[in-house]
C-alpha cells in the first residue's frame, strides 16, 4: 500500500474536529523528524476519522488532545464485495504478521455510522469465530489488538492498536450512562474524565471520603454531584441554583459568588471547574490555584473557540506550564476532547512528587 518507509495512522475524533486531530498528529510527529516525501490524504470532513502517513514517526496517544483512537493502519480495501465481505477481510488479516489479543469492530461516531453498527453486531462474531480457529484470537486484553473499522458498508480499513498506547474502549468511547439522581448531563463529563484520567488506584488514592473539594460554575450541580456521591465536601460556587438533591446536600455549601474572585479560607484537595469562559482566563485561574497552593488536583474544562482551536489550547495550556514551571511546582497534565464533551476539552492536572 505504502512505501516501506511510510506508515499510515487511523484517529478516530469527534466528527467536525478532523482538522484538529490531523494538524495536532502531524505536529507530534514532526517534533521528532521532518516528514519527508509524503502527501497526506485529503481530510474528509465530519466523518470523525482521519489518516496520517508518517515516516517512522510514532504518535503518543496520550498528548494527542483530539484523538479518541490511535491506530497503526495496515490494510485499506476500498470495495468489498457486498455478497461475501469475510474472505477478503480475513485475506487481507492474513498477510499481517502475529496474533491479536482482541478484535474490535468498529464504525464511526456519526448518524451513518449508527446504521452500520447492526452489521458489525451480525458479522463479529463470524469473523471472530474463523480467525479462533486459525489461532490468531488470544483473547488477551495485554496484547496487540485487531481493529476492523467501517467507514462505510463497502470498504473496510484494517489495523492494529498498543494497549499501552492507546484508549481501552471500542471505538474509543468510555460511554457514561446517567445517573437518575444527577441534576444534569454534564456530570457524565467528570464521571468520563475520573475514568480516562485516572487510573483505578489513582482513583481509589485521590478521591476519598471525607476530601474538600470546590467546583467553580458548579450550577445546577451535575460534577457537585460526582464529589459527594464519593463523600467528598463541596464548595460549590455560582450564581446560579443548585437542583434536586444538591439544593439541600449535607456536603454541599453553595456560594453565589464570581468564581474568578472567590478564594477559598483553607487549601482544598480538588478544584473542578466548568465555567464557560475564555481558555487562557480560566487556564490562569487553574494556574494561580496551584501556584497559590489552594489545590492538589484539579479537572477543569476549556471551552474551544470556533477557528484556530489548536492554538488557543496551545496558548492555554502553554501558559499554566509557564505559571507552574517558574514556581518549580511538579505536575502531570493531560487534555483530551471527551466523548461526553461538546465544543471543549477536558484537562487533569495534579501535583506530583519532586
Ligand atoms: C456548563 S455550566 C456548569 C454545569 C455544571 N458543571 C454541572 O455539571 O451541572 C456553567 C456554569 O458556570 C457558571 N458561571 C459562568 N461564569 C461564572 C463565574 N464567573 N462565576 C461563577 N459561575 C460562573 C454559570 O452560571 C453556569 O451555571
Amino acid at each position: 500500500m505504502n512505501k516501506p518507509t511510510q506508515q499510515n495512522w487511523l484517529l478516530y475524533c469527534r466528527p467536525g474536529f478532523e482538522q484538529d486531530c490531523a494538524q495536532e498528529a502531524l505536529r507530534q510527529a514532526k517534533q521528532q523528524k521532518p516528514i519527508i516525501g509524503v502527501e497526506q490524504p485529503a481530510i474528509i470532513a465530519d466523518s470523525g476519522y482521519v489518516i496520517v502517513t508518517l515516516n517512522q514517526q510514532t504518535l503518543n496517544y496520550r498528548e494527542l488532545i483530539f484523538a479518541r483512537q490511535l491506530i497503526r493502519l495496515q490494510q485499506i480495501i476500498a470495495t468489498l464485495p457486498e455478497r461475501d465481505r469475510l474472505t477478503p477481510i480475513l485475506d487481507a488479516i492474513a498477510a499481517l504478521p502475529g496474533n491479536f489479543g482482541t478484535l474490535w469492530l468498529e464504525v464511526p461516531d456519526t448518524n451513518d455510522g449508527k446504521l452500520l453498527a447492526a452489521f458489525t453486531r451480525r458479522f463479529q462474531p463470524l469473523l471472530e469465530n474463523a480467525l479462533r480457529e486459525q489461532g490468531r484470537l488470544l483473547d488477551d486484553l495485554r496484547a496487540t489488538r485487531l481493529h476492523v473499522f467501517f467507514p462505510d458498508k463497502s470498504s473496510v480499513m484494517i489495523g492494529s492498536s498498543d494497549p499501552h498506547n492507546s484508549a481501552d474502549a471500542i471505538m474509543g468511547i468510555a460511554r457514561q450512562s446517567m445517573p437518575v439522581e444527577a441534576p444534569s448531563r454534564s456530570t457524565m463529563k467528570l464521571a468520563e474524565a475520573i475514568e480516562v484520567f485516572m487510573d483505578k488506584s489513582e482513583q481509589t488514592r485521590l478521591l476519598r471520603q471525607g476530601m474538600q473539594a470546590v467546583d467553580l460554575g458548579a450550577a445546577p450541580g451535575g460534577w457537585t454531584w460526582q464529589l459527594v456521591r464519593r463523600g467528598i465536601r463541596v464548595t460549590a460556587v455560582d450564581n446560579g441554583p443548585m437542583k434536586g438533591v444538591l439544593a439541600t446536600h449535607p456536603l454541599v455549601q453553595h456560594l453565589k459568588q464570581d468564581g474568578f474572585k472567590y478564594a477559598p479560607r483553607k487549601a482544598v484537595d480538588w478544584l473542578v471547574c466548568d465555567m464557560v469562559e475564555k481558555p487562557s482566563r480560566v487556564a490562569t485561574l487553574v494556574g494561580a490555584w496551584f501556584v497559590a497552593g489552594w489545590c492538589k488536583h484539579t479537572i477543569f474544562n476549556l471551552k474551544l473557540p470556533m477557528k484556530q482551536r489548536v492554538a488557543a489550547l496551545d496558548s492555554a495550556l502553554g501558559g499554566i506550564r509557564k505559571q507552574l514551571d517558574e514556581e518549580g511546582i511538579n505536575y502531570r497534565m493531560s487534555a483530551k476532547q471527551l466523548y461526553h464533551d461538546r465544543d471543549e476539552v477536558t484537562v487533569y492536572l495534579t501535583k506530583t512528587k519532586g
